[in-house]
């Protein structure tokens, strides 16, 4: 049985924008909301260089990065062509306004990726715009 983590409340995503969420362990995942109000949650790094997605464009249901534009399909992670790579998604829901993810991912869900330590990607740390720390 999956255990929700209550994140925040849907409107403290901007529409067309991300949230970020900071975990104890691993980076932050970034958590998107479409003009439609869907949500989606992926991991905040790029698949090509580690960029931080959640500075990105969000448009349809896909996130362009802001380091190479390249484009991230929120429902999975996965790059459009010709582009490849994947970066891990997140289990989100949303009931009655509020935002929740799967606790258990977010302990234990791509921990050991890391981001690039030279370049733009380097700067998306703790103190960024739209950083939320979860309640343990
Ligand atoms: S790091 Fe995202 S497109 Fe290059």
């Amino acid at each position: 049985m999956t255990t929700w983590k209550r994140i925040c409340h849907l409107d403290d995503i901007p529409v067309l924008g991300a949230r970020r969420v900071q975990r104890a362990q691993g980076l932050e995942v970034a958590v998107f909301r479409t003009e439609a109000d869907e949500v989606f949650a992926l991991l905040d790094r790029c698949p090509h260089k580690g960029g931080p997605l959640s500075q990105g464009l969000v448009f349809g249901s896909s996130v362009a990065c802001p380091l190479h534009n390249w484009t991230i399909a929120l429902a999975d992670g996965q790059a459009a062509a010709p582009d490849e790579g994947c970066t891990p998604k997140f289990a989100v829901k949303v009931q009655d306004g509020a935002v929740y993810l799967d606790a258990h991912e977010l302990a234990t869900l791509a921990t050991d990726a890391t981001r690039p330590v030279a370049g733009p990607a380097c700067h998306a740390r703790d103190g960024a715009p739209n950083c939320s720390t979860i309640d343990s």
